[in-house]
This record gives C-alpha cells, sequence and structure tokens, in this order.
C-alpha cells in the first residue's frame, strides 16, 4: 500500500511546527542530564571540543541523511529501506533503530519521572535555604531507594506518553512543544549567567573550556559521537519517521540546520551551569554518574533568589523537554506497528507503552533501587549499548546505504526538491562516504 496516496501518515502542519517537533525530540534529557555526564566522565573540555566537531562534521550530514531517506521513502525507518532497496538485509538497519528506540524510550522516561520527583521535591520545600553538595547527594540516594515512588514515577511518565502519542502526531506533539521550549531556553539562560558568576567558578570554567588533548582517546570520541547521535535523535530512525511527514517543499537543509544548532546551544547551555556550579559549591570530581545533574541544579537553584520558583519551573521544563524527546521515541515503535503489522495506533501506543515501562523497571532500580541491577549497573549498560553503540552502527549503515546503495544522486536530488541552491552538497557527500564511515568505523575497531 502506498502511504502517498492513502495519505493516513498525516503531514506536519507547518514549518515551524516540524522544526519545533524535531527540535522536541532533540532537545531533552540528552542535553541538560547526559551531555553533562560524559563530559564529566570524559575529561572536560576536550570531550567538548571533540563534540562540536562531531555534531557539525558528523551529526548534521547524518541528520540530513535520514530527514531526506524518510521523505523520499514516506516510510518508518524499516519500511524507508525495504521500499528503496526491497527483500534486503538492510531493512535489518530499520529494525536495529526500531529496538533501540524501544530501550531509550524505557530510560528516558525514567529520567523524565526523575525531572518529577524532584520537581515534588521543590514544592514541598525539600531544598529550602542553601543546601550543601552533600545534602544534595543523600537526596539524590534516599529518593533512588524509594522502589515504590521511583517506579509510580517511570509509570507515570509512560502513561502521559502513550496518551500524547495515541492521539497522533498533529493533536499531540505540535501542541506541547509550541509553548514550553522558549521558556526552557530563558531559564537556562538565567542559570548559565548565574552559576558563570558565581565565586570560584573559574575552575569549573577551566575544566569544561580547557582542553587537555592528553585526556584524547579512541573512547572519547566514540562517547563525543555517540551523545552527537544521542542528542540530537539519531541513529535511530527518528528523524527517517518525521522526515516522512514533511512536504516536498520544505527545505531540509535549514531544518537540520536549525534543529542541529539549537540542540548544541541547550547542551553547551546546561555545561555553563553545571560545571562552574560543582567547582565552586562542592568541590567534588565531576565523573558522578546519572545523578550527576540532580545533584548539582538543586545547588545552583537554592542559592539563586527566587529558587523556589526557578526551581519548579525548573524541573517541570525538564519534564516537559524529556516528554516531547520520549514521544518521539515512541513514536518510532508505533509507526512501525501501525505501517507494517497493521495495528490501530491506539493499539500500538498501548502495548509498546506498557513494555516499556517494564523494561525501564530493572533501569529504575539501577541507582541504588535493588541492589543486584546496581552492582550490574544495569542501566549504563542499556545506555552504552542502545543509547550509544547501537547508534553509531546505525548511523554507519545508514551512510553506506546511502552513499553506496541507493546513492547520492538520489539523495541530493531529493533535498533539491526544498532547496534548490543546495550549493554545498559535494561536503555532504563527503561526510557520509567518506569521513563518517571511516571515523566511525576507526573507533568501532579500537572499542571491539
Ligand atoms: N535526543 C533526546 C535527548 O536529547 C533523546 C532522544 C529522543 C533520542 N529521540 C531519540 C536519542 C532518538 C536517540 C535517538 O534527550
Amino acid at each position: 500500500m502506498d502511504n502517498l496516496e492513502t495519505n493516513h501518515r498525516g503531514v506536519w502542519s507547518s514549518k515551524i511546527a516540524f522544526v519545533l517537533a524535531a527540535a522536541g525530540s532533540a532537545i531533552g534529557p540528552g542535553n541538560i542530564w547526559r551531555f553533562p555526564m560524559v563530559v564529566g566522565n570524559n575529561g572536560g573540555a576536550v570531550f567538548v571540543l571533540v563534540y562540536v566537531l562531531a555534531v557539525v562534521l558528523i551529526g548534521f550530514p547524518v541528520m540530513l541523511a535520514e530527514f531526506s531517506l524518510g521523505r523520499y521513502a514516506q516510510r518508518n525507518p524499516v519500511g524507508a529501506f525495504e521500499r528503496i532497496k526491497p527483500k534486503s538485509p538492510w531493512k535489518l538497519n530499520g529494525y536495529l533503530g526500531i529496538i533501540s528506540a524501544f530501550f531509550i524510550l524505557s530510560y528516558v522516561c525514567m529520567i523524565a519521572g526523575w525531572a518529577a520527583g524532584y520537581f515534588i521535591k521543590v514544592v514541598s520545600g525539600v531544598f529550602k535555604g542553601e543546601i550543601t553538595s552533600q545534602f544534595a547527594e543523600k537526596v539524590f540516594r534516599d529518593f533512588n531507594s524509594d522502589t515504590t515512588q521511583i517506579l509510580l514515577l517511570l509509570l507515570f511518565s509512560v502513561a502521559i506518553t502513550v496518551y500524547i502519542v495515541s492521539k497522533g502526531i498533529k493533536g499531540g506533539i505540535e501542541r506541547w512543544v509550541k509553548v514550553l521550549m522558549p521558556f526552557l531556553f530563558i531559564l537556562l539562560i538565567v542559570l548559565a549567567v548565574y552559576a558563570t558568576t558565581l565565586p570560584g567558578a573559574g575552575k569549573g570554567l577551566s575544566f569544561y573550556l580547557k582542553p587537555d588533548f592528553s585526556k584524547l582517546s579512541g573512547k572519547v570520541i566514540l562517547f563525543a559521537l555517540g551523545q552527537a547521535f544521542f542528542s540530537l535523535s539519531l541513529g535511530m530512525g527518528i528523524m527517517i519517521t518525521y522526515g516522512s511527514y514533511v512536504r516536498k517543499s520544505e527545505n531540509l537543509i535549514s531544518l537540520s540546520g536549525w534543529v542541529c544548532l539549537s540542540d548544541t546551544f541547550i547542551a553547551l547551555l546546561a555545561g555553563f551551569i553545571i560545571f562552574p556550579t560543582l567547582f565552586a559549591i562542592s568541590g567534588t570530581s565531576p565523573a558522578s554518574g546519572p545523578g550527576l545533574a540532580f545533584q548539582v541544579f538543586p545547588l545552583i537553584l537554592s542559592r539563586i533568589p527566587g529558587g523556589f520558583i526557578f526551581g519548579a519551573f525548573f524541573f517541570i521544563l525538564l519534564f516537559v523537554a524529556a516528554i516531547t524527546s520520549t514521544i518521539s521515541l515512541l513514536e518510532v515503535p508505533v509507526s512501525f506497528a501501525i505501517d507494517e503489522l497493521k495495528w490501530s495506533r491506539k493499539k500500538a501506543t498501548y502495548v509498546i507503552g506498557f513494555l516499556a515501562f517494564i523494561f525501564g523497571i530493572p533501569s529504575s532500580l539501577s541507582s541504588g533501587g535493588m541492589r543486584f541491577f546496581t552492582k550490574i549497573d544495569f542501566f549504563g549498560k542499556v545506555d552504552f549499548f542502545f543509547g550509544n553503540a547501537s547508534l553509531v552502527i546505525n548511523a554507519l549503515i545508514i551512510c553506506i546505504f546511502l552513499g553506496y546503495v541507493w546513492g547520492l544522486k538520489k539523495a541530493v536530488q531529493e533535498v533539491k526538491s526544498g532547496a534548490p541552491r543546495f550549493k554545498l552538497h559535494p561536503l555532504w557527500v563527503f561526510s557520509l562516504k567518506f569521513l563518517s564511515p571511516v571515523v566511525i568505523i576507526f573507533i568501532l575497531y579500537f572499542l571491539f
């Protein structure tokens, strides 16, 4: 069945709606929670530098690749490969993406739950007065050992995601992002200004901005690239799916550019809040795992005038940012189930949402909730395999598919249908055909 003709997929109602939805998918806990965590674990400024290069040289080209593939094929990630190369194993890459989306969904819902839980903490006055870093750590630890509460919060986030996705892309996704994302921007800027002017912020700034090249390694590059894909929502078929809802007349280049720019800007801002605050107030080492952002934000929020209001607002916005990402993550397996398994949207969202909740449980119990999962670092492993390695492999396959199978001529043509003066396409071709595959193969070789 041709989706173009039956047109049951829907299209975005306007360009701005699409940018906001794609940016809403990209901007999420990946920027505010995961980015500082991997910067801390991977040597600070040198990681930041490699990260920015990864976004510009590889992330942006791969995003354009996913959009053009999706818009051309008018399908979900599995269907897109199948349509261009029927009965070939390429579609396995689509499955890989769908599986990764599912697992990432399970723990991004956990983070959304954390944000909701922290909102409750702020309004119930837990962070009143100037708190210490030891106190913030203790709050995080206690929070995670209350298993019932953690699982209820997970369930809450999954339920909201399911509700919105079951309404379909127009009714659901668009409405949310339009209003709330600009607030997040402004609030983060205020917090960043405050954090960088704290006495003692200098050390944090130099950790964040002054590269120590002796820390550069294959692992740093792998994590930077993985983080770039995670943060930009690449390597999983989300942008293929979203691209399939875009009109032919839209300019995919400027769409990709805006998404990459806003996403990177927000991640960098988060770093400008976390590291100065961390060094100025707590002095602990930055490599402190998934709790980092949740331990550091309360420190700064408890010190700014009107911190109570800011704090409440901040965790709501983090929650919303997380939900706009989980929506996109759920949309991938859902649109697959609708197109290929012929399920109804309702059935698909309910069934997959329920499974995501089940798979989210062990991750949610990995930060102290249950000794076994904490000890094997279940969450860390899921995050590494699905939130890093699998994205990188998926993107590699996309590059090879576009570069050598579908052919970049056709891809360039697809982009040109909405951007007739696409002058820089030789650079795009170079990145997809040579640069990105070589870099990815290189880091995978060193890793495995
Ligand atoms: N990019 C989102 C974030 O930064 C998370 C996310 C949403 C994601 N969709 C994705 C990650 C697709 C990888 C692939 O929080």
